[in-house]
């Protein structure tokens, strides 16, 4: 991908404006619960810094109504966070549209993006004033670069500069090198409760993986596709057809999708359900599937330690209950013991790895939700098309 990248500009004394995704979990008292977008986003600042710039720092925040901000819809919170970790001040700047005052050396936090009339929908008038702020504008939001906003796309067209930061671009690499030149076989783990919010997905990596390993509410789907019976379990049997289409695809490339040969079942989904393992041929009409079981754990484990590339979005089981579990900690405890080049992304995941503690383990875990499927549907990301129509 042909895009500039901040690490090759010289930034001493210039007005540089990064449009960063800090737009991290909170409680209902606005407290962060993960701050893992803000630490991930440290180092482009501190190159900045480092290097001299004058630093503005932009992101959004949840999805406030625009012109009309809430206290919940402030950065205070995440101001205070970035503080600690830079280990200086770092003052939150309202009202910033028109003009900033930030000296070189310098670091402002502008206040919720999404809170200036205009930014969702990437506004001319907006985005060509915010781009005048600054000499080199800096794309660090992987996780907002699905989005065509005032400070994803608009900015990039107007600013004298526009560029790619180190996240942006680590992201980019990770994810071009799990699925552009792939180390073989590359195996694709895609689960969640429907095929429906990831159908795209399922097709798109049908016609690249080796294996598709499907889980969750989808696996249900292709289970009732394969004729097996599913009881109570979450499942759309009006996408049957679209779930033996994938099948037929990557059969028709020798290429395979295992479905779990036995499941862990129950009557109600609480955490105190009785759980029990049955063949996926024995699942009985008022049963729920909630794992995978111990045989097609076993299974998958031995291909994913088997994988040159392995690509994880999605759980296998109600992992949230200790006695639906086992399957994803055992997919998880795999990807950690595999060799291949590991890529995983989404809050699900990101939950379940902290969950089983593999995160040194997984060899890039993407800081994108959205932008993170998109990439895998293989949708361009609107903000790098933008970088790129600048780069020539
Ligand atoms: C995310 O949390 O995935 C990104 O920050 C994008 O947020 P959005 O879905 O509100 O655009």
């Amino acid at each position: 991908m042909k895009f500039l990248r901040m690490t090759d500009l010289d930034l001493k004394g210039k007005r540089v404006f990064i449009r960063a995704d800090l737009n991290v979990p909170q409680d209902e008292s606005g407290g962060i619960t993960d701050d893992t977008r803000i630490r991930a986003s440290l180092p482009a600042f501190e190159a900045a810094l480092a290097a001299g710039a004058a630093l503005m720092v932009a992101t959004h925040l949840g999805r406030p109504v625009e012109g009309k901000p809430t206290p919940l819809d402030s950065l205070a919170p995440v101001a205070e966070r970035l503080s600690r970790l830079l280990g200086r001040t770092v003052p939150l700047i309202t009202d910033w549209v028109d003009g900033v005052h930030v000296a070189p050396g310098e670091i402002v936090l502008l206040e919720n993006c999404r809170i200036n009339p205009g930014e969702k929908k990437n506004d001319d008038a907006l985005a060509r004033k915010m781009a005048a702020l600054c000499d080199i504008y800096v794309n660090d939001a992987f996780g907002a670069a699905h989005r065509t906003e005032a400070t994803t796309v608009g900015m990039a067209h107007y600013a004298p500069i526009a560029c790619a930061g180190p996240l942006l671009a680590a992201e980019l690499d990770a994810l071009g090198r799990a699925l552009s030149n792939p180390r073989r076989p590359l195996l694709a783990i895609v689960a969640g409760s429907k095929v429906s919010t990831k159908l795209t997905i399922l097709r798109s990596l049908a016609a690249s993986v080796d294996q598709l390993i499907v889980g969750g509410g989808i696996a249900n789907t292709f289970m009732l596709a394969a004729g097996s019976p599913v009881g109570q379990s979450l499942a759309e049997p009006g996408l049957v057809g679209e779930a033996r289409a994938v099948m037929d695809l990557m059969h028709s490339r020798a290429a395979t999708v295992p479905l779990p040969t036995d499941v862990v079942v129950a009557t109600e989904l609480s955490a105190s359900a009785r759980a029990h393992a049955v063949k996926a041929s024995e699942v009985a009409p008022g049963e729920m599937i909630l794992d995978i079981g111990a045989d097609t754990a076993r299974t998958l484990a031995e291909l994913i330690e088997a994988a040159g590339t392995i690509v994880w979005n999605g759980p296998m089981g109600v992992f949230e209950y200790e006695q639906f579990a086992e399957g994803t900690r055992a997919i998880a405890q795999a990807i950690a013991r595999s060799k291949a080049f590991s890529i995983a992304g989404g809050g699900d995941t990101l939950a379940a790895i902290t969950k089983f503690g593999i995160a040194e383990q997984v060899s890039y875990i993407s800081t994108g939700g959205g932008a993170f499927l998109e990439f895998l549907e293989g949708r361009p990301l609107p903000a790098v098309a933008a970088l790129q129509a600048r780069a020539g």
